[in-house]
């Protein structure tokens, strides 16, 4: 567990990580997530793979979950989000890519496609994850089952309301959304959790507890073999 004074310092450290992953794994699979918290860790790798001279054409990125029912170009689609702090900034080709559709006719469909492609990938090297102030991962719900694969979720009120600040109102939200599952995060080969503010102090506490409890999903990382936490002091103390 690495404990940063603020969110700065978790950024660069959280950047620093998947660098030294880059250069270890030309054709690195990393498992990207969205939401506020790894804006920062995008911006600082952006910064430090500026001055560095790796070659990220073999690098892949499979996100983590879309909302169901956004088109891809909608302003808050997770795609739309990868295209303006990743995709764009580094200059990565498109083909790079690799997020649930949200409008597939088919979600079912959708989802056992998406888990077969990420096993064609040889499964995810190092996956970034974020934290809902319920402890979710992805948008894998308290209560998700641990051997959860790739899913539609029916979203909780509290994470409609979380997110409403990235829409114009809490009823833009999206009801669903397609999440990788709690046991396709689970077979990453190293995770990173990253955890900033306060409001992330009860979830951050229900993992550094050490118990593993479905109501907190993020609990489920304590039997990674290979994850490291970093969390800003305000996510540690509250
Ligand atoms: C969203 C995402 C998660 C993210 C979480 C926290 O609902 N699906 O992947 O980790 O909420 O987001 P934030 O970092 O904005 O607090």
């Amino acid at each position: 567990m690495i404990i940063t004074k603020d969110y700065t310092q978790l950024s660069e450290r959280a950047a620093e990580l998947i660098i030294d992953h880059m250069k270890n794994n030309p054709s690195l699979v990393l498992g990207a997530a969205t939401g506020d918290t790894p804006k920062g860790t995008y911006t600082q790798l952006i910064k430090k793979l500026n001055k560095e001279d790796l070659d990220l054409s073999e690098i892949k990125t499979v996100n983590l979950d879309e909302y169901v029912g956004l088109v891809s170009e909608h302003s808050q689609s997770y795609w739309t989000y990868m295209k303006e702090y990743l995709y764009n900034p580094l200059n990565l080709s498109y083909n790079q890519a690799i997020i649930p559709n949200g409008k597939a006719e088919d979600l079912h469909k959708e989802c056992e496609r998406y888990e077969q492609e990420i096993n064609r990938l040889g499964g995810i090297d190092l996956q970034i994850l974020g934290i809902g102030r319920n402890g979710h991962i992805g948008f894998n719900e308290p209560y998700t089952p641990f051997d959860s694969r790739t899913h539609v979720v029916q979203l909780t009120e509290n994470t409609r309301k979380a997110n409403a600040r990235f829409f114009t109102g809490e009823e833009e939200v999206p009801e669903r959304a397609i999440t990788v599952g709690i046991s396709t995060i689970m077979k990453s080969k190293s995770i990173v959790l990253l955890a900033s503010g306060q409001e992330k102090a009860s979830a951050v506490q229900a993992v550094l507890n050490g118990q593993v409890d479905g109501a907190w999903p993020a609990t489920i990382l304590n039997n990674h073999p290979d994850v490291t936490f970093i969390v800003d002091e305000a996510a540690k103390n509250g």
